[in-house]
């Protein structure tokens, strides 16, 4: 197949046509489809999975391994209830709701604007709402046989709060010094009033959250450190200058352990909304945590022996947003020479979940085609097809964000040749069967 070539490139504009895609490849779906399925609830497919665990190994590579300052944890997900007293959210963490009394719908007091109109009034679209009331976000469990109040436990609302419970004992174990910090990626949950935008506002969700403990004197100079850090993350995933932005919050909108706070803002097809926030914790949560334990985590410095509770930055991410956020920016419909049109997924070869499809040109070619993808998938996430003409199956491959096809076809015995195609250019190449692992290693890293 001659290579092809693109007219016209649209960017997404509509949040349905990255939702049907999605859905259609099995990215991300509705949980608990086949029941109708779970508002706030998204499950990942065959080719979601392996990209949104390849987002959560570029943070943890770029964040953890990358660096001695750095030690990661897995913690549980339900921890003592005391640590939720102890941080805050059990007093704090709500946000202001209200009911509607005609259509019996629930709003965020402060969204109302998304609200629509009323359907159940008539003479007025407008609805029936009730006064605020704070509406606490954690969701709850009980644990063990008892019904009782003592068997009441938490489902995390942020991974960093445990990171504070294990602060002591990590920093015992690695004789890590100040500065240095600790972190983690898991779930989080939060029972919001209003999910909403497909996976960008969820009551499942994961985060990766770093706190870094460094001197009081050290705050500014640390969280641009991390700052500058997290922005050339995003960067690196193909977040370009025209998607993102940083938003330093006003002091009015600080939270209530927050000293500074700036948030790095993606430009969705529903607005710029924050990705990942930088914050100065200062010493609320070691301080409320030695408090509520008992504990002393302050640290002795080991030159002047002063003892001292350290100051926090923290960075904290949500992979599905950022997930998210990086999908809106891979998508492209192009016109393609011919009248055609296709859609792909640009996504940077490391996040991409299939980094290579071998396609033999018949099914009469399966077995040394098999052979070649047999081999490769031994390095990389590898994919073999073939069924359909090979332009459809391109276009299968263009749709998943696979940068990479590599064609068998009648030719290939007998010169030893097979034909490479990149997915963003389309142009095609002809390469040594041989070759092809140091081809793709050159472009891909050795193994992903
Ligand atoms: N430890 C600080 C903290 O949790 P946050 O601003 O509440 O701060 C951090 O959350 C990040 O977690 C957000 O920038 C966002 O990416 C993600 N996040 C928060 N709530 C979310 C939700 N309901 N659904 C999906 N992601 C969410």
């Amino acid at each position: 197949m001659a290579a092809e070539r693109t007219l016209k490139s649209r960017p997404l504009e509509r949040m349905d046509d990255l939702v049907s895609l999605c859905a259609r490849r099995g990215i991300v779906f509705a949980s608990s489809e086949i029941y109708g399925g779970i508002n706030g609830f998204w499950d990942y497919g065959p080719l979601g999975v392996e990209f949104k665990n390849n987002l959560k190994a570029a943070w943890w590579q770029a964040v953890v391994r990358e660096r001695d300052d750095v030690e990661g944890i897995d913690s549980s997900i339900i921890c003592h209830p005391r640590t939720w007293e102890a941080s805050g959210h059990v007093e704090h963490f709500s946000d202001p709701m209200v009911d509607c009394r005609a259509c019996k719908k629930r709003f965020r007091a402060d969204q109302l604007a998304d609200a629509g109109p009323c359907p159940a009034r008539e003479g007025t679209s407008e609805h029936d709402l009730t006064e605020p009331r704070r509406f606490n976000l954690m969701l709850q469990t009980r644990i063990g046989a008892s019904e009782d109040a003592a068997a009441l436990a938490y489902l995390r609302a942020e991974t960093c709060q445990p990171i504070f419970n294990d602060f002591r004992r990590v920093r015992e174990v690695s004789r890590q010094q100040i500065p240095f910090g600790i972190a983690q990626i898991g779930k989080a949950f939060r029972n919001e009033i209003n999910p909403r935008n497909f996976t960008f506002r969820s009551r499942e969700f994961e985060q990766a959250e770093l706190e870094f403990f460094c001197r009081e004197g050290e705050r500014d100079r640390w969280f641009e450190h991390w700052l500058d850090e997290r922005l050339r993350f995003h960067r690196a995933l193909g977040l370009g200058p025209e998607h993102l932005r940083t938003r330093p919050h006003a002091p009015e909108e600080l939270a209530h352990y927050c000293k500074r706070a700036v948030d790095v803002e993606f430009r969705f097809p529903f607005g710029w909304q924050e990705i990942e926030g930088i914050h100065d914790r200062g010493t609320w949560d070691l301080a409320r945590h030695s408090e509520y334990s008992g504990k002393d985590l302050g640290v002795t410095d080991p030159e002047t022996k002063e003892h001292y509770l350290p100051t926090v930055i923290e960075t904290s991410v949500g992979v599905d947003r950022t997930c998210l956020a990086v999908l809106c920016a891979a998508w492209a419909e192009e016109e393609l020479e011919g009248g055609e049109t296709r859609t792909v997924l640009r996504l940077v070869p490391a996040l991409a979940p299939i980094k290579a499809a071998v396609l033999p040109l018949s099914k009469k070619l399966g077995e040394p085609a098999g052979r070649l993808e047999r081999e490769l998938r031994r390095r990389w996430n590898t994919f073999y097809d073939d069924s359909g003409n090979i332009g459809k199956r391109y276009r299968r491959q263009d749709e998943a964000g696979t940068p990479f096809c590599i064609t068998w076809d009648f030719d290939s015995e007998a010169d030893g040749q097979v034909t490479v195609r990149e997915r963003d250019s389309m142009q095609q190449e002809r390469i040594p069967a041989a070759a092809v692992g140091e081809w793709l290693a050159a472009r891909l890293g050795p193994a992903a």
